[in-house]
């Protein structure tokens, strides 16, 4: 295979993880960043999606829970990123799935399955709509909470994810380790990112390791994660004090 066959890599923005990745992620892929609560999912994702914003590209932000909806004002607070001005560039789209107006919220007379059928629609007509290139979702699991059959929720996980593929989006999707949902979301993605944060002595690191990329050799060591005023780095050293 020539070089112009490879499949296109897109650059994640964040200054040392393409290295990691042999060039960044896949273009039309589904990649997933994995982590506990405050490792820096909404931050990577948000990273991802200013660094195509900054080149020029149209972008989709898709917010699946109240919690989510703070996003504009704590990337301002925390690297002065201004979000709304991708937005009124006409760069950046939000999609707000809590929304009323879209008919999406959770409800007694709604099967969870409809209500993530119902997102797939949506998501997939407001690709078609936008023409974005990236897409991060922060974060899945409020979406496939409701979901008790693994095997359905493994064929509902890879449906969402075949939207991605189809329109040739490159796409970020946060999952926290709360619902025990990780898991199955992890075995659907093309790509996996753990973040994590290593406690030693009285020493704090923040972490990241690849853990999969489908048809791409990856770094398989456990980098220092750093985030600063600047926004997100990865450093080529590891957590671990020796
Ligand atoms: N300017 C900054 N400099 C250093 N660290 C920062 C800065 N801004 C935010 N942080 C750190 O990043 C952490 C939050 O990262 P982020 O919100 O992306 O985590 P998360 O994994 O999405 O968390 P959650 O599971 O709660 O959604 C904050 O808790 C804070 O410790
Ligand atoms: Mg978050």
């Amino acid at each position: 295979m020539s070089d112009a066959d490879l499949p296109e890599r897109i650059g994640t923005g964040i200054p040392g993880l393409d290295e990691m990745l042999r060039g960044g992620f896949f273009a039309g892929t589904a990649n997933v960043v994995s982590g506990d609560s405050g490792t820096g999912k909404t931050i990577f994702g948000t990273q991802f999606i200013v660094e195509g914003a900054k080149n020029g590209e149209n972008v989709m932000c898709i917010i699946t829970s109240e919690e989510s909806k703070s996003i504009v004002r704590e990337m301002k607070t925390s690297f002065n990123w201004d979000l709304e001005e991708y937005v009124n560039d006409g760069k950046l789209t939000f999609v707000d799935i809590t929304d009323p107006s879209l008919r999406l919220q959770k409800s007694v007379e709604i099967a969870p399955s409809e209500l993530i059928k119902s997102f797939k629609k949506l998501v997939e007509s407001k690709i078609e709509e936008e023409k974005p290139t990236r897409v991060f979702i922060d974060s899945i699991e409020a979406l496939f909470l409701a979901i008790e059959s693994n095997y359905k929720l493994r064929t509902l996980i890879d449906d969402v994810f075949s939207v991605f593929r189809k329109h040739d989006v490159t796409s970020v999707i946060t999952v926290g380790s709360m619902y025990d949902l990780d898991e199955m979301v992890e075995y659907g993605a093309d790509s996996v990112i753990k973040l994590g944060r290593i406690i030693s002595g009285n020493n704090l690191q923040r972490s990241i390791y690849v853990m999969k990329m489908r048809g791409s050799g990856t770094i398989n060591e456990v980098r220092v994660l750093n985030i600063s005023d600047n926004g997100m780095s990865v450093l080529a050293q590891s957590p671990y004090l020796e």
